[in-house]
């Protein structure tokens, strides 16, 4: 099976999560993208959708999906997002297409966070995809000083700008033992946004596409 049919294959078994939900979150990404496309068959049944991103409110509105905000609803039922990396606790590294921010506050909303990844994303130790923090744009280089105090190499994504304006650097050989504590370390750092570490509100179900198989954890 090639990367996309794992991803189309998991973005099938999430549909299952999402049926009965009135009001879903929608995450970002090439995987999400095929999830969205599968909630077409399936939209007369959902009344509205809080999504992570521009693109991702393009694609849903694209498809009929009305898409509202965030302050309208007091919590989302489910929401459906991929991950660059997913441990076997749950704990995830996300934000390589940029949207950590707004992942994180959705996924903070959500009773139950569905993670869909094809399964090259699982680890035993995150750290090997760099992980994406988000800074206000004049904490850059202190925030880069302070990853490297810390053993990271901090890479600045050039001429990328968030949906909320901000910028982002991408930490490479961090070896992530302890994603909870770190996750905390990291979002004390004067200036950044969000770190894209998912680790304090992690997923509560995994859904990996191997082979022809979908494997839930
Ligand atoms: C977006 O900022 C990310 O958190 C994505 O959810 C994550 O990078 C997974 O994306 P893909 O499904 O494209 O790999």
């Amino acid at each position: 099976m090639t990367q996309d049919e794992l991803k189309q294959q998991v973005a099938k078994a999430a549909i299952e999560y999402v049926k009965g939900e009135s009001i879903i979150g929608v995450g970002t990404g090439s995987t999400v993208n095929f999830f969205i496309d599968l909630l077409e068959d399936i939209k007369g049944n959902i009344d509205a959708a809080v999504s992570s991103s521009i693109v991702t409110t393009k694609r849903l509105e694209k498809i009929g999906i009305r898409v509202i905000e965030l302050s309208e609803v007091d919590q989302i039922g489910v929401y459906v997002d991929g991950a660059d990396e997913v441990n076997p606790q749950k704990k995830m590294i996300k934000g390589g297409g940029g949207a950590l921010t707004r992942e994180k506050i959705v996924a903070a909303v959500s009773k139950k966070f569905v993670c869909i990844v094809d399964d090259s994303k699982c680890v035993d130790v995150m750290g090997k995809f760099p992980l994406p923090i988000e800074v206000i744009p004049m904490s850059r280089s202190y925030v880069a000083r302070e990853l490297v105090k810390m053993g990271g190499q901090p890479v600045w994504r050039e001429n990328y700008r968030t949906d909320n304006g901000c910028e982002i650097i991408d930490v490479h050989n961090l070896n992530i033992m302890e994603p909870m504590e770190l996750e905390k370390i990291i979002n004390n750092i004067a200036g950044v946004v969000t770190v894209g570490l998912f680790a304090l509100r992690d997923a509560d179900v995994v859904l990996v596409g191997k082979g022809t198989n979908v494997i839930t954890y």
